[in-house]
Formats: structure tokens, C-alpha cells, sequence
């Protein structure tokens, strides 16, 4: 059973142990793994680098498309093999290490790292590890979930290790779409005009003497952590849908509006769930992750079909797509984070995107990356990606964190991921500012009013009225735009004075 998944017969000699797989690396060596967003990491030889590493020194650069499932993040971390980690991550263990300045992560755009690769910017890859539904007759890869950066690792690679798990389905094989773009600086356009047109192949096409090692697993990939939707995000989900129906009313979208992209996490899922609740149909996705709110979709009919690079779902929702992926896959495509994420697309196809900031500012500059303006949280993802080459490009946020003790919108970001130019629409679940066409000083108008928590809006007003007397295109106090975050450094709120406590 195992063996007919490698259709490439003689490659089948080279079915070895994980163990056996990871004394091919060597120390200093840069490695680019499967994954993306826990769906489709390679799931035994990373254990088994781990458990060289307790042995002997071993350290890596790791790249892999996003963040890994499984707690492997973990516990490469935890036995010191990770020496560098590009483009992603969402590890507790590794987000610790990375704050302490003792692993150098970079935190790029996902589209970019294999342009960078390609072009021989960074640090060439000596091993590619990717996660494979089956090996094709002429030695192509299936992926699984997730295609993510895989292709281009494995064809710029100096050698493969393939890990076949054997219970994906092999349905997943005609999931997948991979085009390569040609090089620079003659590259053709990406023929891509619509998120459902299919433009490559339906595996990786690599060389098959570069194959040196097979290993066959059967592990699940880690179920999404994304928490059900509250009361903020049905709010937040709420004042998007009614501002998408104005802009059909206007004439200015169709009611199937444009292909939607949403960000990884609780609240984009959560706002891409209350599409159930809208009047749009004939829906398309053009994403990077699929989420439970994108098979909800699916199920109602609502969504017609959707593009991505990776599909990271809850266990039952994972379950049911995995089961019935011959009706899914007519509906789905997965392609190379590089073509989910590429400008040109996205440009091209005129998205509505919807990914979550951290804090905004009043001018509408987003922070979705580094808490307090140094610690990393997760990295910027696909979110730069999207919202710069965007048709909208809308951030949603809930106003408030931590109990209130922190405000989503200060007066001035303390880290910029996305500058104002980037953002159009910002949404918290107290309304909505539609930055279109708005100068600064109206930017920050809209903002305060209608996005603020009650909390601090007093606040807020009281800062931008002082500022705007200083005078300036975009007024700021520059002695005072970071004294809510030194407030919570110093008294563990931003709160300037406490709230009264309420009477029963
Ligand atoms: N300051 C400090 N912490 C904050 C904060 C702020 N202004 N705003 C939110 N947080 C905390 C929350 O309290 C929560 O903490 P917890 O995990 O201890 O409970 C955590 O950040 C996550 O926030 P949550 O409200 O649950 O949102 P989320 O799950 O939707 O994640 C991001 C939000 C910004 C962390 C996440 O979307 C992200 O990493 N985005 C960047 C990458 C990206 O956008 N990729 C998408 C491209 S497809």
C-alpha cells in the first residue's frame, strides 16, 4: 500500500528511517522544511534531528513556509537546533527565544522568501524535507495540506528527503497547482486571472536523483487553535458586512464583491464566519490559510470556490474535509505561498483583504507583529503581502486587550508593519473608519469616533486636539505618542487614571 505511493519504482530503495534521514544533515546547514500554518509539516525527521542534537552539536537555519504544527518549533528549539528561523512562526518556546535574542528569526514577507532564494540573496538550501501525499511515475511530489514554499525548496535544493504519510488521503494528489515563475529579470506574467484557473502542475517537478531519502509516517497534522467567535468579533463581522452591502448598494462592488483574502488567527476567521450571516453569494477566496469559516462557506454554498496555500482546519472540520476531498478538491486549489501571496495576483484579482492588527494608530498605521513595539509575536505573515496590492484593504482589530488594560489604537504605533497608505477600512467592535480619500487629521477623526473603546476615546480626542494646536500635517506630541505604552510598562495598564469601580 505504502510502496504503491511511490510510483517512481527504483526510488523506493531509498525508504530509510528517520533516524538514518537525519544523519545526512550536518551542522550549520540550512534547511527548508514543509509547512504552513500546521498543515503539512514533515513530521518524523524533525523529531529525529531533535534527537541528534541531545547528542551531538547541531544547529540550523530553518525556513519553512509558515508556522509548524506538531510542536516541532518546540522542540527544535528546546534541544538548541534552531540557530536562525525564517519567514514565520507562532511558537510560545521559539517566540520566547526570539525575544531573548538567542535565535535570529527574519521576519519576511511570504512572499518573498524564495524570490530571495531563487536569486541567491540568502543562504542557498542544502536539504529540502517536504511532507508527500505519493512520488508521481517521473518522480514529481504530491504535496498534502499544504504547499507553502515547498516547490521552490525542493527544486533549488542540493538534495531531498521525501516523508510520504501514508494516511493522507490520495485523493489530496489534483488538489494542488504548482507553477514556478521564470527568472528574473525576463519573467513572463503569472497567467493567473481568476482564483479558480489552474496554471502549473499537479506535483513538484524535481530532479529524482536528488530524492536521497524516504520516510514513511502517519501522523495528523496539529488541528487549528483558533477560538469560536464572541461577542467583539460577531460585532466586528457585523459593521463589515453592513459597510460591503453599502459599497454594493453604491454600485462600487457586485454582491458577489471581490475575491476575499483573511488572515490567519481568531478574529479573521471569526469575521470571515459572519459571512454566513450577509446577503453576498457566488463568493471566491484568494488566500494564503483556509480556515473552519472557509469550509462553512463551502458547505452553505455560499463560497464557490477558494484558492490558498494551505488549508489548517479544526479536528472535526479537518476530518470531514480529509474524508470527502474528492467533492472538496472540486471546489478547492492550493498553489506556492510565492503565487497565494504575489503582488502581480493580487493586483490583478482585486481582493478585499481582512487581516488583524495588534494596535493601530489614529492615522490608520497598523502594528500586527511586535507587542509593546520590541517583543515578536507571530511575524507579518502574508499580511503585508495582501493589504499593499489590495483592492480594500481592511484591518480588523478588537478595541481593546488584556481586560482593557491595553487600547488597540494609540496615538502612535510602537512598531509599523503597515503604514497608513496601506489601510483603508479599520474595524473594531465599535464600528468602522473608512480611511478612503481621507487626509490625516480626517483619518483621525474617523478613527477615534467610531473605533475607540469608551475607555480611552476621551483620551484619544484629548491627544489629537493638543496635537493638531502644535500644527503639522499628521500632528503628533512626540513627547508623549509612546507614553501609553511606557503606562503599561511601568503600572501594567494604559489606563492613565482607573476606571471607578461599578456600583451593583
Ligand atoms: N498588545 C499586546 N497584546 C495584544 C494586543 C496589543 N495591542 N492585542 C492583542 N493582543 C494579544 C491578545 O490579548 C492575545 O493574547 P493571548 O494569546 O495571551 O490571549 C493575542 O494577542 C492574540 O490576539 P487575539 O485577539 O486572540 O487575535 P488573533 O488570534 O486573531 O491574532 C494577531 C492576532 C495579530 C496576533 C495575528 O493575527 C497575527 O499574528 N497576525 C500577523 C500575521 C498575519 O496577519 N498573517 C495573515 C496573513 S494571511
Amino acid at each position: 500500500m505504502s510502496m504503491d505511493r511511490i510510483r517512481l519504482q527504483r526510488l523506493r530503495e531509498r525508504i530509510m528511517s528517520p533516524e538514518e534521514a537525519a544523519l545526512l544533515f550536518k551542522d550549520g546547514m540550512t534547511v527548508g522544511m514543509s509547512g504552513f500554518t500546521r498543515a503539512g509539516d514533515c513530521k518524523a525527521v524533525p523529531f529525529a534531528l531533535a534527537e541528534r542534537a541531545t547528542r551531538e552539536p547541531l544547529k540550523i537555519t530553518l525556513m519553512t513556509g509558515a508556522s509548524l504544527g506538531n510542536d516541532i518549533d518546540k522542540i527544535l528549539t528546546e534541544t538548541n537546533v534552531i540557530a536562525r528561523r525564517i519567514p514565520f512562526q507562532s511558537d510560545p518556546t521559539l517566540r520566547r527565544k526570539i525575544n531573548a535574542g538567542e535565535v535570529a528569526f527574519i521576519d519576511q514577507h511570504l512572499s518573498e522568501t524564495v524570490e530571495q532564494l531563487r536569486s541567491g540573496q540568502i543562504a542557498p538550501v542544502d536539504i529540502a524535507v517536504v511532507e508527500a501525499t505519493a512520488i508521481t511515475e517521473n518522480g514529481g511530489i504530491v504535496p498534502t495540506t499544504s504547499v507553502g514554499n515547498s516547490a521552490s525548496f525542493a527544486v533549488l535544493a542540493k538534495k531531498i528527503i521525501v516523508e510520504i504519510n501514508v494516511k493522507m488521503p490520495e485523493g489530496l494528489e489534483g488538489l494542488h497547482d504548482i507553477y514556478i515563475p521564470t527568472y528574473r529579470p525576463h519573467r513572463l506574467p503569472i497567467p493567473l486571472i481568476s482564483p479558480e484557473q489552474r496554471i502549473g502542475l499537479p506535483y513538484i517537478p524535481v530532479d529524482p536523483e536528488k530524492i536521497v531519502a524516504i520516510v514513511l509516517t502517519e501522523k495528523a497534522d496539529s488541528p487549528s487553535n483558533v477560538l469560536p467567535p464572541d461577542n467583539e468579533t460577531n460585532a466586528i463581522a457585523g459593521h463589515l458586512n453592513e459597510f460591503l452591502y453599502h459599497e454594493v448598494k453604491a454600485g462600487r462592488l457586485s454582491p458577489s464583491l471581490q475575491p476575499l483574502q483573511a488572515g490567519i488567527g481568531t478574529i479573521a476567521n471569526a469575521v470571515l464566519h459572519g459571512m454566513l450571516d450577509s446577503p453576498f453569494r457566488d463568493l471566491k477566496m484568494y488566500s494564503e490559510v483556509l480556515q473552519d469559516s472557509t469550509v462553512e462557506l463551502l458547505d452553505d454554498g455560499r463560497l464557490t470556490f477558494a484558492s490558498a496555500s494551505s488549508i489548517t482546519l479544526s479536528k472535526s472540520a479537518y476530518e470531514r474535509v480529509l474524508g470527502d476531498i474528492e467533492r472538496y478538491k472540486r471546489r478547492l486549489v492550493l498553489r506556492p505561498q510565492e503565487i497565494s501571496n504575489h503582488p502581480e495576483v493580487i493586483r490583478r484579482l482585486g481582493l478585499i483583504t481582512i487581516n488583524t492588527a495588534l494596535e493601530c494608530d489614529i492615522y490608520g498605521n497598523v502594528n500586527s507583529t511586535h507587542v509593546g513595539g520590541t517583543h515578536m509575536m507571530n511575524g507579518i505573515g502574508g499580511s503585508g503581502d495582501f493589504a499593499r496590492n489590495a483592492h480594500l484593504s481592511v484591518f480588523v482589530t478588537k478595541s481593546i486587550a488584556k481586560d482593557g488594560k491595553i487600547s488597540s489604537v494609540v496615538p502612535m504605533v510602537s512598531h509599523v508593519d503597515h503604514t497608513e497608505h496601506d489601510t483603508d477600512i479599520i474595524v473594531t467592535e465599535h464600528g468602522l473608519a473608512d480611511l478612503r480619500g481621507l487626509a490625516p487629521r480626517e483619518r483621525a477623526r474617523q478613527i477615534i469616533d467610531n473605533c475607540t473603546d469608551p475607555l480611552y476615546r476621551d483620551a484619544l480626542r484629548d491627544y489629537f486636539l493638543r496635537a493638531t494646536k502644535r500644527g503639522g500635517h499628521t500632528p503628533h506630541l512626540l513627547q508623549e505618542a509612546f507614553a501609553w505604552h511606557l503606562r503599561y510598562e511601568q503600572s501594567g495598564s494604559m489606563l492613565d487614571k482607573q476606571p471607578e469601580p461599578a456600583f451593583a
